[in-house]
């Protein structure tokens, strides 16, 4: 092992990693569409599904610095379902700056979004044995699924938690879990490991995607760098507002029922102001709070296979972080 990611390493130099490994080695073919995601790239992120698959790595004791190209790979899936993502919603800003269709349009994003997808995917058959192009091509049907279910779901007020969650898992949960599982299958991990750490990534992206979610009605853009409000405009049935209307509270269904008929984006900021009071009323963030530290609770006990491995430890405050955050956003 590399003395530097020997015991307590920081989080910072994975994230460091991954952004070294892209800007020396991030390129495609086609020149527009390399501009368009090394925008995208330059703008920032969270890097955490490289970010997993590195510290899944690192648990079975491998050195990090040797899965950076398939790190990167599960990065690049992100951002190609991120532009279609902000085409698909409507979305102006993504990572603090415009979204792609802002500036390339959506021609250029949908075509962009594909050529990446065929790129990635070009690049992982030639380089790494099944089941590894299996897992990343299942982990890509399943976000698109997910977007699809979502779609169909708009101004479903009777959408049930199950069903919410069966499209979280599918547009979210299903990558950071294919994230965690390449990590523990190229660092040699066994079957039970492998399979506690693609467990963990499946829990810690529901948990995340529920966050993502109470963020869209209690945080603002300045600190997403993404548009908050936006899942309400859209008419999107997201967790705060199926948990809010689990409540006995008659009017609050009325008043949903009145919000979400018409077109998307037809109800003014002063009404959507009332929309996020009456959900945090009738419990929605206190509820999706305590949904988060089910999952991160959950996520935390499937990785008792890791036994004592350091990554553990940061996988643990990794899905932590997810309960901390939404504690500080639903008191
Ligand atoms: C945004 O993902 C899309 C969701 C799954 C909610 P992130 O919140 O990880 O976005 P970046 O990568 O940090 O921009
Ligand atoms: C997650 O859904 C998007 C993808 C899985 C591509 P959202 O629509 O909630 O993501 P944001 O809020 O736009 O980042
Ligand atoms: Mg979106
Ligand atoms: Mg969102």
């Amino acid at each position: 092992m590399n003395p530097s990611f020997a015991g307590t390493k920081s989080e910072r130099d994975l994230y460091d990693l991954v952004e070294a490994f892209f800007r020396t080695s991030f390129a495609t073919d086609n020149a527009l569409i390399t501009e368009a995601v090394r925008r995208m790239l330059a703008a920032g992120g969270k890097r955490l599904r490289p970010r997993l698959l590195l510290l899944a790595a690192e648990a079975n004791g491998a050195d990090a610095r040797d899965h950076l190209p398939l790190a990167a790979y599960m990065e690049l899936i992100h951002v190609g379902t991120l532009i279609h993502d902000d085409v698909v919603d409507a979305a102006q800003t993504r990572r603090g700056v415009n979204a792609t269709a802002v500036d390339f349009g959506n021609r250029v994003s949908v075509l962009a979004g594909d050529y990446l997808f065929a790129w990635i995917f070009k690049n992982v058959t030639a380089n790494y044995a099944p089941p590894i192009p299996n897992i990343l091509a299942a982990a890509l049907a399943d976000i698109t699924d997910g977007e699809v279910l979502q779609h169909r779901a708009v101004g479903k007020l009777d959408l049930s938690l199950a069903d919410y969650v069966e499209i979280a898992v599918k547009k979210t949960a299903t990558l950071f879990a294919a994230s965690a599982e390449c990590g523990a299958i190229m660092s040699g991990g066994s079957p039970l490991r492998t399979r506690a750490l693609r467990d963990f990534g499946m829990y810690y992206g529901i948990a995340f995607q529920m966050l993502d979610d109470l963020l869209d009605f209690t945080a603002s853009e300045a600190e997403l760098g993404k548009p908050v409000g936006a899942d309400l405009r859209e008419h999107k049935m997201t967790v705060p507002l199926i948990l809010a209307l689990e409540s006995a509270d008659p009017s609050l269904r009325a008043s949903l029922m009145r919000f979400y008929t018409g077109e998307p984006g037809a109800n003014s900021l002063e009404s959507s102001a009332r929309m996020v009071a009456a959900v945090g009323g009738a419990g929605g963030f206190s509820r999706t709070r305590e949904a988060i530290a089910g999952y991160v609770e959950s996520a935390k006990t499937s990785l008792a296979p890791l036994g004592t491995a350091p990554a553990r430890a940061e996988l643990v405050a990794l899905a932590e972080g997810l309960a901390r955050d939404s504690a500080a956003r639903a008191r």
